[in-house]
């Protein structure tokens, strides 16, 4: 069966035998998983893709930054060939009309598609996500994104808070979704209805996760297979005396959150105290989990197709 297949792909209809393409972006996503080498992941169904898979283990991030870091591994440009380092430049305005990952695909008879957080949205894509050079129809964003930043997260007294730590009940949530939830199902929607076509067109089907990125509102079971106690503290985190001022993040993005605010942290320098740098590790190992939990239900779909995986992130 499988010389026969072969025998089909190279001499009669090549362009049915293309493979599928499914890449996978995670937003903010560290190496945290055992095949890095870090025990306290549990991520069972990347831990099983990579046993299966290429693993690259000198792979390094190349701008701290999602526009810029996503605007190079699309084009496939270092940020310095770029020049661009910043959320606020679309490269075919700036820079050169380079061709992107997707766009040869779609040049090349896939269909394309983009779901969630794949080009850095705004500016950066032109506010249509690379539309239409990159896409064979309009990218899908999650409704519920538009309630990253609104007071849904309960608070130990039981008000509502925009906290940094935010395990949710989804029935609580508006829509009684997560914008991540929703991005899966229209993942599975797509695959649903190109298993169901009879269109025999190869796809590249691109989609991008909000979470871990920060705040870290995932439902509140995933806290579950992460308890304290396991968690570590890093080796080394203080600040070096001979640190210049300008190379200091005093991570404004988190201390606006309630949570954090209730701390009194001192600005910039002060130190988050360790009870609360522990549970942040906690919830990030815990959003990563519940990014796991849905990139497995995609895997299953596509299981016994002719497909290539990909997962990437943009740093962490
Ligand atoms: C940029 O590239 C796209 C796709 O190849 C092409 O359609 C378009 O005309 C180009 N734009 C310019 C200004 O060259
Ligand atoms: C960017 O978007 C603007 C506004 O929609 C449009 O006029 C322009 O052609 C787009 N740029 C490119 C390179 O397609
Ligand atoms: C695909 O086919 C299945 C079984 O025939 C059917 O239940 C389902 O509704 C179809 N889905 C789409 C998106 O056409
Ligand atoms: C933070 O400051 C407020 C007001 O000064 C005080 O009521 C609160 O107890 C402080 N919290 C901590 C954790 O020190």
């Amino acid at each position: 069966m499988n010389l026969f297949l072969i025998f089909l792909c190279d001499f009669l209809i090549v362009a049915v035998c293309k493979p599928n393409v499914l890449f996978l972006i995670v937003d903010d996503l560290r190496p945290n998983f055992k095949f890095y080498g870090y025990e306290n992941a549990v991520a069972p169904n990347l831990d099983n893709l990579a046993k299966k898979s290429f693993v690259f283990k000198s792979a390094f991030c190349q701008q701290a930054l999602c526009a810029p870091s996503r605007n190079s591994l699309l084009t496939g440009r270092r940020p310095d060939s770029l020049h661009l380092y910043d959320f606020y430049s679309y490269w075919r305005n700036n820079v050169g009309n380079f061709t992107t990952i997707p766009q040869l695909f779609k040049e090349n008879g896939y269909i394309t598609h983009s779901i969630g957080k794949v080009f850095h949205p705004g500016i950066s894509s032109n506010f249509s996500d690379d539309m239409p050079y990159s896409w064979s129809n309009k990218p899908f964003h999650p409704k519920t994104e538009a309630f990253k930043d609104a007071k849904v997260c309960i608070n130990p007294d039981g008000s509502l808070g925009r906290n940094l730590l935010c395990p949710v009940r989804i029935s609580d949530q508006p829509e009684e979704t997560l914008p991540d939830l929703e991005s899966l199902s229209a993942a599975l929607d797509f695959l649903e209805y190109r298993s169901n076509s009879s269109e025999l067109l190869p796809y590249f089907l691109a989609v991008g996760f909000h979470k871990p990125h920060i705040p870290f509102k995932f439902p509140v079971k995933y806290l579950n297979l992460h308890p304290i106690s396991k968690v570590k503290l890093p080796a080394n985190h203080w600040r070096s005396y001979s640190l210049p001022p300008v190379a200091w993040n005093p991570w404004l993005d988190i201390r606006k959150r309630d949570d954090v605010m209730k701390l009194n942290v001192s600005f910039p320098f002060g130190r988050i105290p360790d009870f609360f740098m522990k549970r942040i590790i906690q919830y990030y190992d815990a959003s990563v989990t519940y990014i796991d939990d849905l990139i497995g239900e995609i895997l299953r779909k596509i299981e016994g197709t002719n497909t290539i995986v990909v997962v990437t992130s943009d740093h962490g």
